[in-house]
């Protein structure tokens, strides 16, 4: 019998083999926001760990767009070709690569986690930008607020960094909108107080995020599939609400956005009761409560690690996908391992051959 998490899943003009997706890590990594050999042996483990389709970590469009100096940037040839022999290293090792195209926004230059996401100092010519000129946290670097030419620029940046992923050969994009980054500081109203066309009104807040949805779909072939990660809820009752997000993915579905990656949070909330729970699973909801927008199929993400949860989500049609980051870098061969698991009476069968004819005949000997 075939687990529904190892089911194909086809996505305009892509077949995922299987229904699993290592979800985006930022390994602040890349200096001169190159990938190097240290992406492709990373995420290929991913890719020969089982998982249908390897996410890499977010990529800047533009320079300023990068959270740390060693993020990674997609705006350049050199970063193009390196690009490519990431996607080639991932799909040679049998899964698909995704790409996630971001903007920091108010979250802009900072240190890595490890070094507590501080304010770093601001490189010659960059500048933090932001919907309105409020920091993302006390103490946090001062954005500009960002004016409509800045806007035209970023859209523009997004469509030639999607062009430039389609040329590398990248099956799949998405568009970073969650976590507090440029795009959902637009969305919320924790972040975005203009008083223009761009702020106020859920459509007014919507508008700058959909111009880049729809320059992006423009600029990416049709038969590739697009995705956007969303912050479903900013929180437990303050911010953009789960409604909101319904009407966006249908706005999104509207300009030809495929799927939607349900994650949560990112803004810095008054009190840390207002968070969303953290447990296995608890963003499931909101993937299944998406996933009723037609035209629009779900990722659920956060605290999934074992077999049998994965495969009740997608079998009971909380969402089409299922993306796992932490478990990930614990146990890179966890897809392989969940076959096993939900499909004994096939163990090893989906393993890359070179490994699985070798460990079929080792459980035989063992039993
Ligand atoms: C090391 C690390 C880096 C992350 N980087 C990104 C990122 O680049 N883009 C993004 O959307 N989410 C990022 N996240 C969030 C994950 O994609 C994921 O949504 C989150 O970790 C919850 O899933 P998990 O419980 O399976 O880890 C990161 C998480 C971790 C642990």
């Amino acid at each position: 019998m075939t687990a529904r998490l190892f089911e194909p899943l086809t996505l305009r003009g892509l077949t995922l083999k299987n229904r699993v997706v290592v979800s985006p890590m930022q390994t602040y990594s890349a200096p001169d926001a190159l990938p190097g050999a240290w992406h492709r042996v990373h995420l290929g483990r991913f890719a020969l760990g089982g998982a249908g389709l390897v996410m890499g970590e977010a990529t800047a469009v533009s320079p300023e767009g990068r959270s740390t100096a060693d993020d990674l940037g997609l705006w350049s040839d050199d970063q193009e070709r390196a690009m490519a022999e990431l996607a080639r290293a991932v799909q040679a090792c049998g899964a698909a690569f995704g790409l996630q195209l971001q903007h920091a926004g108010r979250k802009a230059s900072t240190t890595a986690p490890w070094q507590g996401f501080a304010n770093a100092p601001i490189a010659a010519g960059s500048e933090v930008l932001g919907p309105s000129a409020h920091p993302a946290s006390e103490g946090a670097h001062l954005p500009r607020a960002m004016t409509t030419e800045d806007m035209d620029r970023l859209v523009a940046a997004f469509a030639e960094a999607a062009r430039r992923a389609d040329r590398a050969g990248v099956d799949l994009v998405e568009i970073h909108m969650a976590h507090g980054y440029l795009l959902h500081s637009f969305l919320s109203p924790l972040a975005n107080a203009r008083r223009d066309d761009y702020g106020g009104s859920l459509a007014n807040r919507m508008r700058f995020p959909l111009r880049i949805a729809k320059a992006v779909r423009k600029a990416w072939p049709q038969e590739k599939p697009l995705a956007c990660r969303i912050s479903s809820v900013d929180g437990v009752g303050i911010g953009w609400t789960l409604e909101e997000s319904a009407d966006f993915a249908k706005a999104l579905a509207g300009v030809g956005v495929d799927l939607v990656d349900c994650s949560s949070g990112g803004m810095t909330l008054p009190e840390r009761g207002m968070l969303v729970p953290r447990a296995p699973g608890f963003q499931l909801p909101f993937a299944a409560e998406l996933r009723r927008v037609p035209g629009i199929a779900t990722i659920a993400v956060g605290i999934i690690t074992d077999a049998r949860q994965a495969e009740a989500a997608i079998a009971s049609g909380q969402a089409d996908l299922v993306a796992l980051g932490r478990e990930m870098l614990e146990n890179p061969n966890w897809a392989l391992q969940a076959a096993n698991a939900l499909e004994p009476e096939q163990a090893y069968t989906r393993w890359p051959v070179p490994f699985g004819w070798w460990l079929k005949r080792r459980a035989r000997a063992s039993r």
